[in-house]
C-alpha cells in the first residue's frame, strides 16, 4: 500500500524478450511498469522534489519543461497531485494522444516547431526558458542540464538492475536523449563491474555519434526524423559519454518496424524508442557471444503512440 502514486514509481521487471538475433539472453526492463508508464516519472519525481526541498517550487508554483513528451507527463501527474500549475513546451513530433494526456491532468501544452534551432527563439527549450523568466513563482526543471535527471537512474534504475541480475550482467543497451537514463545507469553498472560494455541507442539524424566519435557538434548531421526521445540536436549537459563505450545509429522505418513482430510473438509492445532498442540488436557493435548478458531498458508502452504504428 502506498500513501500516493510517487512512492509506486521504480521497481519495474526486468523481462526476458526473444525478438532479437543475438547468441546470449536479452532482457528488457520494462519502464511503462512505473504509474506515468515511462522510466521519466523516476526524474520528475527527482526534479520536482529537489526544487521543492531547495525552497525553489513553493505551494500554488509553477513548473515549465521542455519536453517531448514523457517527462511532461510525468511533470503533470505529480503537479495534479501537489496543486502545481504545470506548463509544457513541446514540438510538433509530439502525438495527439501525449498532448490529450497532458491536457487531461490540466497541464497547458504549448506546441513549437521542431525544426527550429535550439538556440532560436521559437524553440521548445527557448520559450520554455522564456516563460519561466517572466512567470513569478515559476521553476524551469530543464531536463537537458539537470543533474537531478541522471541521479535518479544512477539511484534508482542502475541499482534495480544490478540487483535483478544479481550482477550477472555483460551489457547494456539504452536510447540516449537527454542522456540521464543511460549516463545514471551506467555510471552505477560500471562501479559494480567495469567490465559491462555500455551501449547507446541513437537516431539517423542526431548529432550524438558523430559527437561520441570525434568530439565535434555538427549540424550537418541533422536531419528530421520521428523517433521520440532518441538522439538530439544538441549535446546535453546530462549525457555523460565517459561511462559508454559504443553507440548505435538507427533509422525510424527499421525501429518501427521492429515494434510489431515483438507484440505478436511475445506480447509486449513497446513505444518507438523501444523498437530502436531492438533494431539496435541487429546492428550490434560486438562479436555475440552464448554466454552474453543483455539488459535493455524499454522507455515506455507502445499504447501511447497508436496513430503512429
Ligand atoms: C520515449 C522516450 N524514450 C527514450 C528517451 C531517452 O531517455 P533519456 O532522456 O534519459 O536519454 C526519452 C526521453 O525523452 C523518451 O521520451
Amino acid at each position: 500500500m502506498y500513501p500516493t502514486f510517487l512512492d509506486a514509481i521504480g521497481n519495474t521487471p526486468l523481462i526476458q524478450v526473444k525478438s532479437h538475433p543475438l547468441k546470449g539472453v536479452v532482457f528488457g526492463k520494462f519502464e511503462s511498469f512505473n504509474p506515468g508508464h515511462s522510466s521519466k516519472d523516476r526524474i520528475a519525481r527527482q526534479m520536482l522534489g529537489k526544487m521543492e526541498e531547495q525552497g525553489k517550487l513553493k505551494a500554488g508554483g509553477t513548473v515549465v519543461e521542455a519536453s517531448s513528451g514523457n517527462t511532461a507527463r510525468s511533470l503533470a501527474m505529480i503537479c495534479a497531485l501537489k496543486g502545481y500549475a504545470c506548463v509544457i513546451f513541446t514540438t510538433t513530433k509530439i502525438s495527439d494522444e501525449k498532448k490529450k494526456l497532458l491536457e487531461l491532468y490540466g497541464a497547458s501544452v504549448h506546441i513549437c516547431p521542431k525544426e527550429a534551432a535550439p538556440d532560436s527563439p521559437e524553440s521548445y527549450y527557448s520559450r520554455a526558458a522564456a516563460f519561466a523568466n517572466e512567470t513569478p513563482g515559476a521553476v524551469y526543471l530543464n531536463q537537458y542540464y539537470n543533474k537531478f535527471n541522471t541521479e535518479a537512474h544512477y539511484a534508482s534504475t542502475g541499482p534495480e538492475i544490478w540487483e535483478q541480475t544479481e550482477g550477472k550482467l555483460t551489457h547494456f543497451v539504452c536510447c540516449a536523449g537527454t542522456g540521464g537514463t543511460i549516463s545514471g545507469c551506467a555510471r552505477y553498472l560500471k562501479e559494480q563491474n567495469p567490465d559491462i560494455k555500455v551501449i547507446a541507442v541513437d537516431a539517423v539524424g542526431s548529432l550524438l555519434t558523430k559527437y561520441f566519435h570525434t568530439g565535434q557538434i555538427d549540424p550537418g548531421e541533422l536531419k528530421p526524423y520521428r523517433l521520440e526521445g532518441v538522439g538530439k540536436n544538441i549535446v546535453p549537459g546530462t549525457l555523460h559519454n565517459e561511462f559508454i563505450d559504443a553507440y548505435v545509429q538507427v533509422s525510424d522505418a527499421e525501429s518501427m518496424d521492429r515494434i510489431k513482430p515483438m507484440a505478436r510473438k511475445e506480447g509486449l509492445l513497446v513505444g518507438p524508442s523501444g523498437g530502436a532498442i531492438l533494431q539496435a540488436f541487429y546492428q550490434w557493435p560486438y562479436k555475440s557471444k552464448p554466454g552474453d548478458f543483455v539488459v535493455c531498458l524499454f522507455p515506455d508502452h507502445g499504447i501511447s503512440y497508436l496513430s503512429k504504428l
